[in-house]
């Protein structure tokens, strides 16, 4: 990940390697261009036209300047329409252009001095940055870079400045906690199943809560058993790798009830004995990216500190067919007491949320946001780029839409059609976990609310937009972290009162777990306090 920093340099003087100036359709210059001709003596928006450059959003191209300036290569990048060129061109654009220049170790530029708001330009370019730098090469002996084919040096970003320093300051910042947020997911979704099991995901939530002064506890099998998760038990009664519950909480001085968040955390989605085919199965390591992106937002709340508190509960099963697995027509009886007949094993996301969003409901929360990879339907409704939305709370439902425009990971509401829920009726236990094949998005939604009692509340299914199966514009094939960003992105728009990020990164491996409460003195007593919250 490409440290960022503010530099006030001129573009024609930056200590870079590269430097990135922008253009807008109709290849007019943006900041920086006309600087850069002078001292090069060329025509650069000639030259453009001369390769058919039109200037579309992420549309690139790279310049020599044999010695005459201090970057050794100009990439000129475009934004569209320069009357459009806002927070979603420069993301997309940062984003694009950024894969073509990892080649690099040090890379100035001047794109975020586009837009209105310094502060949101300067976000929405270090997240694209950030999010374009992002490689998996973990399990290879040797990285190198598929464009370039040479070893990725991205080190160090410069952003130019034209004043308003503090506020281009904290949008770096910001920008940067959301994309490693998003980053963290995508490796952990990425990580295959063999290596990212119950226990894996459980132990890097431990880890990340410890770093960052976050409350965890992970419910093991015993402890499930005892507190009544026979939806994440029964799913995870065919694999060897035990399932588990993580629980986090985050504690910002908010004086309302607590967010409630989940995410669904199937390690591995073979279908179970309702078993997949081949390729059914190739991507379904990627089955725990609701639980990674929850995973995520904890971590970016935790050091972005918004006035607002927030309780997480993540259950993670591997969904397999072996000997002591769940057979259909098996009735398991979640937390609080409902049951399910179990008609299908390969529904089985539904079955370990609905633990986890009774469990939350316990707590009163104000909302529960869920997030899941939860229907092929979704997919088939919506495609790759638009996750589907239900939920019982028109208000919560707009925010999350809003957030998620805002980041540029959009949603799309389904509705929640209790019609439907005749579908689900079961002849032997309180619902069934597979309707008829048709709005099989909605029907599964339908279930889960059977869970969440009166609490407002909606649903993100990402199965469509939480990886990408080929290498795109915007993503390589991998995770997408979808939908972090949007949850964090609305949290943030939850708190009481904004507050500058930390600027330390929580990553001092040796310093002692920061603790949310020095801020508890002066916050307001909350009214839902979380006794019942063991610690692990
Ligand atoms: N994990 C899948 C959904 C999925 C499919 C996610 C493709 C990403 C890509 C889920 O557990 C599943 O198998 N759902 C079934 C439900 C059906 C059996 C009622 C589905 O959507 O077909
Ligand atoms: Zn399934
Ligand atoms: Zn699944």
């Amino acid at each position: 990940m490409p440290t960022f920093e503010l530099s006030s340099a001129s573009p024609t003087e930056a200590a870079a390697d590269a430097l990135i100036v922008p253009f807008f359709q109709g290849r007019e210059p943006g900041p920086g261009v006309d600087v850069v001709q002078r001292a090069l003596g060329a025509d650069l928006m000639s030259t453009l036209a001369d390769h058919g450059l039109q200037g579309k959003v992420g549309e690139s191209f790279a310049i020599p300047t044999f010695g005459k300036i201090e970057a050794k290569t100009v990439v000129l990048v475009g934004l569209g329409k320069r009357k459009e060129a806002g927070t979603q061109a420069i993301r997309k654009a940062a984003m694009k252009v950024t894969r073509s220049v990892t080649k690099f170790h040090t890379v100035a530029s001047t794109v975020h001095q586009v837009g209105d708001s310094p502060q949101a330009s300067a976000h929405a370019f270090a997240e694209g940055v950030a999010l374009g730098a992002y490689r998996f090469d973990r399990y290879k002996e040797r990285p190198i870079d598929s464009a370039s084919q040479e070893k990725p040096k991205l080190a160090k970003i410069l952003a130019l400045t034209n004043g308003r320093r503090s506020a281009s300051q904290t949008g770096l910042t910001r920008g940067q906690v959301y994309a490693e947020a998003a980053n963290w997911a995508r490796d952990l979704v990425n990580t295959p199943a063999i290596d990212a099991t119950p226990s894996y995901l459980a132990d890097e939530a431990r880890t990340m809560a410890r770093r960052s002064g976050l409350t965890c506890k992970i419910w093991t099998k015993a402890e499930l058993q005892r507190g009544g998760f026979g939806g994440i038990l029964g799913v995870g009664a065919g694999s060897v790798n035990e399932p588990r519950l993580i629980e986090l909480t985050y504690e910002g001085g908010g004086n309302r009830a607590p967010i409630g968040i989940t995410g669904k955390g199937v390690t591995f989605d073979s279908g179970g004995l309702s078993i997949k085919d081949a390729a059914g199965m190739e991507w379904m390591k990627a089955d725990m990216g609701g639980a990674a992106a929850t995973l995520a937002t904890m971590r970016a709340v935790a050091e972005l500190q918004p006035r607002v508190d927030l309780i997480a509960a993540i259950p993670s099963a591997e969904n397999l067919p072996g000997g002591s697995a769940i057979r259909p027509g098996d009735v398991l009886r979640h937390r609080g007491g409902k049951t399910s007949e179990v008609l299908n094993t390969d529904a089985e996301g539904r079955l370990i949320l609905a633990d986890a969003l009774a469990y939350l409901a316990e707590k009163k929360p104000r909302v529960i946001i869920d997030s899941a990879t939860l229907t092929g339907a979704a997919m088939v409704a919506l495609g790759n780029d638009v996750y589907a939305v239900i939920g019982s709370d028109q208000q919560l439902i707009d925010a999350l839409l809003a957030a998620g425009r805002e980041e540029g990971e959009q949603g799309w509401e389904l509705p929640l059609w209790t019609d439907y829920r005749r579908h689900i009726e079961s002849s032997v236990a309180d619902v069934k976990n597979m309707g008829i094949r048709w709005g099989g998005a909605i029907t599964a939604a339908l279930f889960l609310k059977e869970f969440v009692g009166d609490v407002p509340w909606a649903h993100l299914d990402v199965a469509g937009t939480a990886f990408a199966e080929q290498s795109g514009d915007l993503w390589p094939r991998g995770a997408t972290g979808s939908p972090a960003r949007t949850l964090i992105r609305y949290i943030e728009g939850e708190s009481g009162r904004g507050r500058a990020p930390r600027t330390s990164a929580p990553k001092a491996k040796a310093s002692a777990p920061r603790k949310a409460s020095s801020r508890k003195s002066s916050a307001p007593a909350s009214g839902s306090k979380r006794t019942s919250a063991r610690r692990g």
